[in-house]
């Protein structure tokens, strides 16, 4: 796939197959994105990848204070504020997310639903955890941007679906529990891969995005 192509029509996916990913592919997937810039070539990131029982065992650690409107402790705090431009489009994208799937705004149950999806890797088997050594700041959370990208936009050019949460680093202990990892050890994000259910409504949606003329200025 075309670079270009594959940036344009990647998009998170949030409902997939129950099998496996083979190994070579999960091995050939993370080699690629391996390639991202860091500073000074630091390489900051650690990557665990769950399958199996560890999958079962992190879903059904997760799943349960998830579903008891337990905030979790994340090692990096989620947002409280988020200024108005920022939130007028995770409005919109939530707003459009619910229209194309068919659940009402005063639907409680069905985004509730939604949201504790998450918590089960969205039906995959598989997910990918970055994280690193407490000890990082700033520059290296952004190195870890960069792979985790390379890992959405690889998995897309290998036919595998992606989805990016901070939902799946929400409980930290539970991670670092079942990859017996000590409390240095920091998660960024979490990201369920898979094959997905190509008809699937949730996976067919297109989020926008600001045009141009309205984020980029050019200074002559
Ligand atoms: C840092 C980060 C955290 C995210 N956390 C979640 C999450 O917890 N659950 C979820 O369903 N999507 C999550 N997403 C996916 C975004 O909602 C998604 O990327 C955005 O709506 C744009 O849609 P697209 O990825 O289909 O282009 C996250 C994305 C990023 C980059």
């Amino acid at each position: 796939m075309e670079l270009i192509d594959c940036i344009l029509t990647r998009s998170s996916k949030r409902d997939f197959k129950d099998i496996p990913v083979p190994r070579d592919v999960l091995d050939k997937l993370l080699e690629v994105s391996l390639n991202a810039p860091s500073w000074a070539n630091s390489q900051p990131w650690e990557i665990a990848v769950s399958t199996g029982r560890t999958s079962e065992f992190i879903k059904e650690k997760i799943y349960k204070p998830a579903s008891e409107d337990n905030p979790g402790n994340p090692d990096y705090p989620f947002p409280e504020f988020w200024p108005e431009r920022q939130a007028n489009n995770m409005f919109e994208t939530g707003t459009r997310r619910y229209e194309a799937l068919g659940i009402a705004r005063d639907d409680k149950a069905g985004r509730r639903e939604i949201a504790l999806s998450n918590y089960l890797f969205f039906g995959s088997q598989t997910a990918i955890f970055i994280y690193m050594d407490q000890k990082l700041g700033h520059w290296s959370t952004l190195d870890c941007g960069m792979l985790i990208q390379n890992i959405l936009l690889a998995a897309h050019d290998l036919g595998l679906g992606a989805c990016p949460q901070a939902y799946l680093v929400r409980y930290p202990d539970v991670l670092r529990e079942a990859f017996k990892l000590p409390g240095s050890k920091k998660f960024v994000l979490g990201i369920s891969v898979g094959y997905y259910k190509k008809d699937s409504a949730i996976n067919n949606i297109k989020t926008s995005r600001t045009s141009l003329k309205d984020v980029v200025r050019y200074y002559e």
